[in-house]
């Protein structure tokens, strides 16, 4: 692991959301993105070296709308920057961390990325990222 590379909030609305984060943060969000697979729309804000992910539900089956819906809102995944996300997988599998997906899928923000279940890791879903090279 590099880095933290960002935490991902589950909000209601991001429109609402975004007030706020302008209020703390003291600056606006550099970019929105939906990411259709995930039913989500994304806001991003960098912080350093780190970056603050906003996360609203686009439909009611997505991942965000079900983890608002039993926890309200709040941190819903730390996700950490990897050089390589395929050999990293690997190695925490053979540590026996759950791997939700092993192959790598698109996440927002032109990443590859791989979720770990929060069942395997305290509690706290993890996320791991990579940059992808066109
Ligand atoms: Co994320």
């Amino acid at each position: 692991m590099q880095k933290i590379e960002h935490i991902g909030i589950a909000v209601k609305s991001i429109k609402e959301a975004n007030l706020l984060y302008e209020k703390l943060l003291g600056y606006s969000h550099y970019k929105t993105e939906e990411v259709k697979s995930e039913g989500v729309k994304t806001s991003f804000y960098i912080c350093g070296e780190s970056k603050i992910e906003l996360l609203e539900a686009t439909r009611s089956d997505s991942p965000i709308a079900k983890f608002i819906e039993k926890k309200g809102e709040g941190i819903h995944h730390i996700a950490y920057a990897v050089k390589d996300i395929n050999k990293e997988t690997q190695r925490l599998e053979k540590e026996g961390f759950k791997v939700l997906n092993k192959t790598p899928k698109r996440g927002a923000d032109n990443k590859w990325v791989v979720f770990l279940h929060p069942k395997s890791t305290g509690g706290v879903l993890v996320e791991l990222c990579q940059d992808v090279k066109e």
